[in-house]
């Protein structure tokens, strides 16, 4: 495989028909702010039941109404969700109903719109990172630029996992992540055709953050 072919084995592509079918509605120019919110919100809950798939899980003892057993639960402040603002806030919102127990961090990186290269403003991570499984969230992969730059410096305190979660990516995006992080998953609701020369994914959705937040 030549290194810019996307390594699909660490690509999970989200296609179940509840996540397509907002993903459609979603990609719609017509559709409204709030309905674009609520879906992203929707869709981020599904997102949140794939990555959270394979979390490890801790026997707790309870009663129930009959007698005491051992049951399991996630240890949900083990988890981290990594927004990207800006628009890293729509998936974040929707994950945190699933999983309300995971601390949060914040990156600030916004793309300059002539080298398209991700430039830091913020960073805010829970203590102790050493001690936890990391899913970073930003809807849309598409340069790469700002995925690598956030696990770049995610990494860099050493944390037990890192996923990356967005709704959509395109061949670029992906190879871009994997020759920076072959190691970090891919989770994505559908791999496009391209990015054009603004950095746009094509067919895409058009720019999420003000799609989210009615900025357009
Ligand atoms: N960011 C967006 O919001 N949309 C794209 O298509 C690419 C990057």
């Amino acid at each position: 495989m030549s290194s810019s072919a996307p390594q699909t084995s660490q690509v999970h592509l989200v296609d179940h028909p509840l996540v397509q079918h907002k993903l459609t509605l979603m990609r719609q120019k017509d559709a409204s702010t709030n309905s674009f919110r609520r879906l992203l919100n929707e869709l981020s809950m599904l997102m949140a039941y794939e990555v959270t798939r394979d979390m490890p899980m801790q026997d707790v003892q309870i009663e129930t109404p009959l007698e005491t057993m051992n049951a399991k639960v996630i240890d949900g402040k083990k988890l981290v969700l990594v927004s990207i603002l800006r628009a890293g806030t729509g998936i974040l919102d929707g994950m945190l109903t699933v999983v309300p127990g995971a601390r949060v961090g914040h990156i600030g990186l916004y793309r300059d719109p002539k080298t398209l290269q991700a430039v830091e403003y913020y960073f805010k991570m829970p203590k102790e990172m050493q001690e936890r499984d990391v899913v970073v969230v930003d809807p849309m992969l598409a340069t790469g630029n700002s995925a690598v730059a956030a696990v770049d410096r995610i990494k860099a305190l050493k944390p037990k996992s890192i996923k990356f979660v967005c709704l959509l990516t395109c061949p670029e995006g992906i190879a871009t992540m994997h020759k920076a992080h072959p190691d970090v998953p891919i989770y994505t609701a559908a791999i496009d055709r391209q990015l054009n020369s603004h950095g746009y994914i094509l067919p895409g959705l058009g720019d999420a953050g003000d799609r989210i937040f009615g900025t357009q």
